[in-house]
């Protein structure tokens, strides 16, 4: 396997771990979570497990995204290649925003967690719209 395959590799796994734990963070722990009657005990043992692989799965998907953009900028692409990573660029920072404001304790970013369902809900439509960009992306045809 090639350097770009492994990191392409890297990169599927880790964002389908993501974004899964987007998903069910909405439909399951929050509402679960919220419902309990030591609701902020439960909450930051969960917080205190997850926030490390949070950063973690973000350092990965960014350091393996701007591998793979380079390697096909290498190899040649189309001008809509650009804009069409721009703007998924820009919808996977604020999905991994919204992650580690989930798992955050700053107060800053407490209005998030506030809203948590409508945040989460928000991240996995853009995860919806990532993947059908990143897959239009990886059919583009190189050259140019
Ligand atoms: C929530 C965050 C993210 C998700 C869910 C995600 C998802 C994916 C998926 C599923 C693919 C593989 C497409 C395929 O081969 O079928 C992919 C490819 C790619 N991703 Fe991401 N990604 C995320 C974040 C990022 C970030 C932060 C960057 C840039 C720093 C990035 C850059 C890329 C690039 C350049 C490719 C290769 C596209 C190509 O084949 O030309 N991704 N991504």
């Amino acid at each position: 396997m090639s350097g770009a395959e492994v990191s392409t590799l890297v990169h599927v796994i880790v964002a389908f771990f993501i974004a899964g734990t987007l998903f069910f963070q909405w439909r399951a722990i929050h509402p679960a979570v919220s419902a309990a009657a030591d609701s902020d005990q439960i909450r930051e043992a969960i917080r205190s497990r997850w926030a490390p692989m949070m950063h973690i799965g973000m350092v990965l998907l960014i350091g393996t995204g701007f591998y793979q953009l380079w390697k096909s900028i290498e190899e040649g692409v189309d001008p809509s290649y650009h804009m069409l990573f721009g703007i998924k660029l820009i919808l996977a920072l604020a999905i991994l925003f919204i992650g580690n404001a989930m798992v955050g304790k700053s107060a800053a970013l407490a209005w998030i967690r506030e809203k948590a369902p409508m945040w989460l809900a928000l991240a996995c439509a853009m995860v919806i719209a990532v993947i059908v960009i990143s897959r239009h992306l990886a059919q583009m045809p190189a050259g140019v």
